[in-house]
Parts: structure tokens; C-alpha cells; sequence
């Protein structure tokens, strides 16, 4: 399955999918394609290390709808079949939702339902909640929202800040995204075509 991945920033996960991918020719995807609303993001240099084709440009200026208009024609002239969300800090038009209906993945570094949108891990930690992780769920219209298809927990210590329960929550992400975004294409290619 060809797999498009949005991204805004480090692009760690993106490491993660497409290492896996390397490791492993059975995977059920491909990294055919990386595009980011942020020029300068790291995961775009780790996307061209990897020789995978990439795409930037500035929201700045564009309405949302116009934007998403410029990332759907980029996904489609690369043929991408799944859309893979990875640290893409940028909300989506419900037009762009629509058209890539459950066809779009994104990982949160929280158990969702629990602390949707952004400083996922200090919020943990003020809730006094006693697990963290991430979750990888399709992406629907509302934030942070669609059906969850996988997650991983990690125990909260006491002596933990944002910062070293952030750290053990990404290392998870690194291993169930991979893992989900596999599952999810190998489901995908039972399905008649739209
Ligand atoms: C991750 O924590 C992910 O869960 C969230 O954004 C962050 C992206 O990190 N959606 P990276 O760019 O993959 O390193």
C-alpha cells in the first residue's frame, strides 16, 4: 500500500515507519511520499536521506481548504493510498477529510480518549494519572477523535517529568506505529476498490 506521511517536525516517527519498512520487505506499506506544511522540518532532510520524494510549502497566507487542496494534489500525483500522520501540526479541512475518509492515520502521544490535543504529558502528570502512552486511531473530522486502532502504555513514576515521560512515550510510538500502520494496510488491500 503506498503510504503518503504529513509532517511538521522532527519526523522521528517517520524514522520509525520507514526503518521498519527496511528491515522488514514483507511490511503490507510503502513511504512513497513525505509532505509538510513547515519548509525547514528535520523529518523532510531524514525523508531525503532516505530518498523518499518530498514536498513543502508555507500554509502561511492560504486558506485551510486551499492549503489541503495543494497536499491532496501532491498525495495523488504520487499515487498514495493511505495517508500517515506524523507529527503533522496542522488541523485538516473537513474537505480533505472527506475525500481521504478512513484512509487517514495519526499517532497522539496519550491513551485517547484522554488528553486530546497539545502538552499531552504534563497534563498526565497534573491529572495524577498512573499510565501514559500513545495511541494510533483514523482520523475523522473532530481533533484527535476517530476510532483508536492501537495503543501502548507506559507506568507513570513519581520522579517523572513532562520531559522523561515524553521521552519513554516516543520510544513506544517508534514501536506501535509501525506496527499499526502494517495492520491497518493489510486490511486495506482486502478492500474493494472506492
Ligand atoms: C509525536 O509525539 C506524535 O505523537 C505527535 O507529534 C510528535 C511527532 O514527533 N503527534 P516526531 O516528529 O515524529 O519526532
Amino acid at each position: 500500500v503506498r503510504v503518503g506521511v504529513l509532517l511538521s517536525g522532527r519526523g522521528t516517527n517517520l524514522a520509525a515507519l520507514v526503518e521498519h519498512r527496511r528491515r522488514d520487505p514483507d511490511r503490507a506499506y510503502d513511504i512513497v511520499a513525505v509532505a509538510s506544511n513547515v519548509p525547514e522540518a528535520r523529518g523532510l532532510v531524514l525523508a531525503k536521506r532516505y530518498g523518499i520524494p518530498t514536498w513543502a510549502q508555507s500554509h502561511k497566507g492560504l486558506e485551510r481548504a486551499a492549503f489541503d487542496d495543494l497536499v491532496d494534489a501532491e498525495l495523488r500525483a504520487r499515487e498514495v493510498e493511505v495517508v500517515a500522520l506524523a507529527g503533522y501540526m496542522r488541523l485538516l479541512s473537513p474537505e480533505f477529510i472527506r475525500k481521504w475518509e478512513g484512509r487517514i492515520l495519526n499517532i497522539h502521544p496519550s491513551l485517547l480518549p484522554l488528553h486530546k490535543g497539545l502538552d499531552t504529558h504534563r497534563r498526565a502528570l497534573m491529572a495524577g494519572d498512573l499510565e501514559a502512552g500513545c495511541s494510533v486511531h483514523v482520523v475523522t473530522e473532530d481533533l484527535d477523535d476517530g476510532p483508536v486502532v492501537a495503543q501502548a502504555r507506559v507506568r507513570i513514576a513519581a520522579r517523572d517529568d513532562a520531559d522523561s515521560l515524553g521521552a519513554r512515550v516516543l520510544a513506544e510510538e517508534h514501536k506501535l506505529y509501525p506496527e499499526a500502520l502494517n495492520a491497518f494496510c493489510r486490511a486495506f488491500i482486502g478492500r474493494p476498490p472506492e
